[in-house]
């Protein structure tokens, strides 16, 4: 600013003083207003009004990592293994983590999520996949504190719908997300996503002269989906057993996604 500019905001903030003064008296009744107005309809409509929004609407503000950690939980599929909040009910091979999370430490939850509970050889059941590499530290730690926190209901953190009846490549591309297929074969099934210790390198593409050459038929594409491959044990991410979590019906729907990236 040049010293005419200064010269004229000086003069003029003096002068600006008593109407800023009304101005800030103004806000602060308006704000007060406010406040007291919706206290009074929170109080009044409390019950009509939990009844008819959404649940997650009217939830309790919650700390920033753990409003984080929720939305994490959905983003990397962990609810649709274990449950939305942690509650199970989806396989019976898959625990619910509501009071496992309370009976273990910080460090023991954080160090499963990293690398894993122990890989079987040879999967006929889901495990927990390895996440090393694929969710960060910084994001693991907020999944932590949304654990211990008690998986409090966080606005917006919910799974996305699966759209019926608009063919099986959109359904297919929606479960893509919701069971977190891109956070490891990347969008549109490029790959790409690092595995340093994997012979490949990097987690796999779904598409290319490699992947067609390998998965020729769909039932060769169905049957790693259901079945996942262990490739190794922890740092090394393998494909998640999906059998008993996605319905037959999904793992089509999922392949005729993936046909499209052809
Ligand atoms: C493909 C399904 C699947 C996904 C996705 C998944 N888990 Fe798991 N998880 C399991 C299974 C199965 C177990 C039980 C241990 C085992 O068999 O490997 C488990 C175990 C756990 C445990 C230890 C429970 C115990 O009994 O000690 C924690 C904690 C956990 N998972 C958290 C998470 C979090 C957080 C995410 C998301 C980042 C996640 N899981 C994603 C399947 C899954
Ligand atoms: C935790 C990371 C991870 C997630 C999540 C994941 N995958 Fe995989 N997937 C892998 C890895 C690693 C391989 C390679 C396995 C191997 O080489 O034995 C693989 C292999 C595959 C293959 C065979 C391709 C090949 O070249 O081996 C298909 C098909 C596949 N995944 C589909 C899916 C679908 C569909 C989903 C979501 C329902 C999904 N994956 C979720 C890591 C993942």
């Amino acid at each position: 600013m040049s010293p005419d500019g200064e010269e004229r905001e000086r003069g003029r903030s003096l002068s600006d003083t008593a109407m800023v003064g009304i101005a800030v008296t103004a806000i602060v009744v308006v704000v007060f207003a406010g406040v007291l107005t919706g206290y009074l309809v929170g109080h009044n409509g409390r019950s009509s009004a939990s009844s008819s929004a959404p649940a997650t609407t009217s939830a309790p503000a919650v700390p920033q990592d753990v409003a984080f950690g929720a939305h994490a939980f959905v983003q990397f599929a962990c609810a649709q293994c274990h449950g939305m909040r942690g509650a199970g009910g989806v396989s019976p091979d898959v625990p619910a983590l509501q009071s496992i999370a309370q009976a273990l430490t910080v460090e023991q939850l954080s160090s499963i999520i990293e690398h894993g509970a122990g890989v079987s050889t040879n999967p006929e059941k889901p495990f927990m996949p390895v996440w090393h590499g694929i969710v960060s530290k910084h994001q693991i730690s907020a999944l932590v504190a949304y654990m211990k926190a008690g998986f409090p209901v966080v606005a917006g953190a919910d799974a996305l719908t699966v759209p019926t009846n608009q063919g099986d490549a959109v359904a297919g591309a929606v479960l893509y997300q919701r069971y977190g297929c891109i956070n490891c074969h990347g969008p549109n099934g490029l790959g790409g996503v690092p595995n340093p210790q994997s012979p490949d390198l990097t987690v796999p593409p779904l598409s290319g002269a490699d992947f067609h050459g390998e998965f020729d038929t769909p039932k060769k594409i169905a049957d790693v989906i259901r079945s996942g491959s262990v490739i190794g044990r922890a740092p090394i991410v393998s494909m998640p057993h999906w059998g008993t979590i996605l319905t037959d019906r999904q793992i089509q729907q999922l392949i005729a996604y993936i046909d499209t990236f052809s």
